[in-house]
């Protein structure tokens, strides 16, 4: 492609939870070496980008986001050579590596807190957010943790109590302080220098909380089954206006550097979402765009969401796509087997950035996790309410062997009972597999420019069905969609003219179309328009 696109606009990113890709030492837990192993799979499957969930030291109560030191690697997944010897072979394929950076808050036992909950005056004092107690002794306000409860945990040593938006094992750091600010752009830094090719910034939009610590209105539309975090908004906790201040010196930071990147996990609606490419590009690079996870998976809703979205960006806005993730039920779960191959078909065929969740590709489901082996703080909080994330996060199935390749010991988390059918190995081997499919739509985003830097534009089709263009030079594709479990004939028009490049069952390349096209239930289509 003789484009001026950046590796980040035009390639796939593909999520891998180290806990749970590969273990190569036996011990039930994923490592870098295990990854290393696996470079070739995810060369051949065709992605440009991995992006690692955290691998830095911590005492895992949030399994790796609740760090304990920046700068090293978790003796679970292996030493800084063994990311050295890792990051040298995913360049050595031609692929990126993303890490997840994890700013707002550190672990409890990272040596900044511990110094900064032993009085009030040392030099770590302000690092993160203190406060004293209500007048009755209480938190000194109303908000909340994600997970439930109280977001303030009470600190005998200083007699003062601490913010933490997560667990009380990850207290927030106070982004308002410029030392602190200073010391995170220094981790930035040190991966940087060690080649690493973005970040993943882990829950961007709470860095900055409101400085007068106003109390949060109550949530109107507050049930018991959203969870208890959600008793009230986060109008004072998330989104503040200074947010984009401290974003700007990151972005700042990575823009010294060779097409670095920063992708931005942030859950607001597409309005708030949009301003976190800054004011005329200086801000995240891609603010993660979530709305297939949370959407009805029907053609219409999709439909308005995609245009909503397309026309919401600003000029400068790359867009983005993410199905799944380590937070969310999986896609498969979410939608059934039919309609995740019409969403493997959406996803790489949307204008924007792809991002991949692992296993997904092969069909993974959510698990069952019987409550004696709930690993997830956040189930544990407030059990039975389908909040875990154990589900998401079981291992990669590789094999029909024991543990399904993952691992030679019992793995941390149970394999899905499915994974003798349900493996790499065997889908590999099956040509109309789901695998096999996204690595058909994984080559062709990449033989053809239109589907991954084309323009994007809406095509009307009937009920049940989404229909788009993706134009670029002179090619024209057009992607039709059924979202249902019935035949649909899409009516007569002379842009449903050409040759079919793709069909989501792997059966009909080349077949040619002449102004209209019988979709069969839970079908995809991608055709080559002829002018
Ligand atoms: C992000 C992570 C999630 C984690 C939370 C706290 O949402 O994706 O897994 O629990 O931040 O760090």
């Amino acid at each position: 492609m003789t484009d001026q696109h950046l590796w980040w606009q035009k390639g796939i990113i593909y999520q891998i939870y180290p806990r749970s890709f590969q273990d190569s030492n036996n011990d039930g837990i994923g490592d870098l070496a295990g990854i290393r192993q696996r470079l070739d799979y995810l060369q051949w499957l065709g992605v440009d980008a991995v992006w690692l969930s955290p691998i830095y030291p911590s005492p895992m109560a949030d399994f790796g986001y609740d760090i304990s030191n920046y700068i090293d690697i978790d003796p679970l997944f292996g030493t800084l050579a063994d990311f050295d010897a890792l990051i040298a072979d995913v360049h050595g394929r031609g692929m990126k590596l993303v890490l997840d950076f994890v700013p707002n808050h550190t672990s409890d036992a990272h040596p900044w807190f511990t110094e900064s909950r032993a009085s009030r005056d040392n030099d770590k004092a302000n690092w993160y957010i203190w406060r004293d107690p209500a007048p009755d002794g209480g938190p000194p306000n109303n908000w909340l943790s994600s997970f439930g409860g109280s977001g303030w945990e009470y600190d005998a040593q200083r007699g003062q109590y601490f913010y933490h938006a997560f667990l009380k094992e990850q207290p927030d750091l106070n982004w308002r302080n410029p030392a602190v600010q200073q010391a995170m752009l220094e981790v930035m830094r040190f991966w940087l220098d060690r080649g690493v090719d973005g970040f993943r910034v882990d829950v961007i939009w709470h860095l900055i909380k409101d400085e007068d610590f106003r109390a949060n209105p109550p949530n109107p539309q507050y049930n018991e089954s959203m969870g208890e975090q959600n008793m009230t908004l986060t109008t004072y906790t998330t989104d503040r206006p200074e947010v984009h201040q401290v974003i700007g010196k990151m972005r700042q930071l990575l823009d010294e550097y060779d097409e670095r990147m920063m992708v931005g996990e942030i859950y607001l609606p597409v309005e708030k979402l949009v301003t976190y490419y800054g004011t005329g590009g200086d801000g995240v690079n891609l603010p993660f765009n979530f709305q297939l996870i949370a959407l009805p998976w029907k053609a219409e809703e999709i439909r308005a969401a995609v245009d909503h979205y397309e026309t919401a960006l600003p000029p400068f806005g790359w867009p983005n796509w993410v199905l799944g993730n380590h937070d969310n039920h999986r896609i498969l779960t979410r939608i059934g087997k039919h309609q995740a191959r019409v969403a493997a078909m959406l996803l790489l065929t949307l204008r924007g950035t792809p991002t991949m969740y692992y296993g997904d590709e092969i069909g993974m489901h959510d698990i069952d996790v019987p409550p004696e082996l709930v690993q997830d703080p956040f189930e544990k909080k407030q059990p039975g309410k389908g909040l875990g994330r154990d589900p998401e996060r079981s291992p990669m199935q590789w094999s029909d062997e024991a543990n399904a390749g993952f691992s030679g010991a019992a793995p941390w988390l149970p394999v899905a009972p499915d994974y003798p059918s349900t493996n790499v190995a065997g889908e590999a081997a099956k040509r109309n597999s789901l695998l096999g499919l996204y690595r058909a739509l994984l080559a062709l985003r990449r033989e053809q420019p239109a589907l991954a830097i084309g323009s994007y534009r809406g095509f009307s089709t009937p009920d049940g069905v989404l229909g788009f263009l993706r134009e670029q030079d002179n090619a024209r594709l057009l992607v039709l969609l059924n979202f249902t479990a019935n035949d649909i004939p899409v009516p007569h028009h002379n842009l449903i003219s050409g040759k079919v490049l793709l069909s989501s069952f792997l059966d009909r390349k080349g077949e040619q179309v002449d102004q209209a096209f019988a979709l069969r239930a839970h079908e995809g289509v991608i055709i080559e328009v002829a002018f």
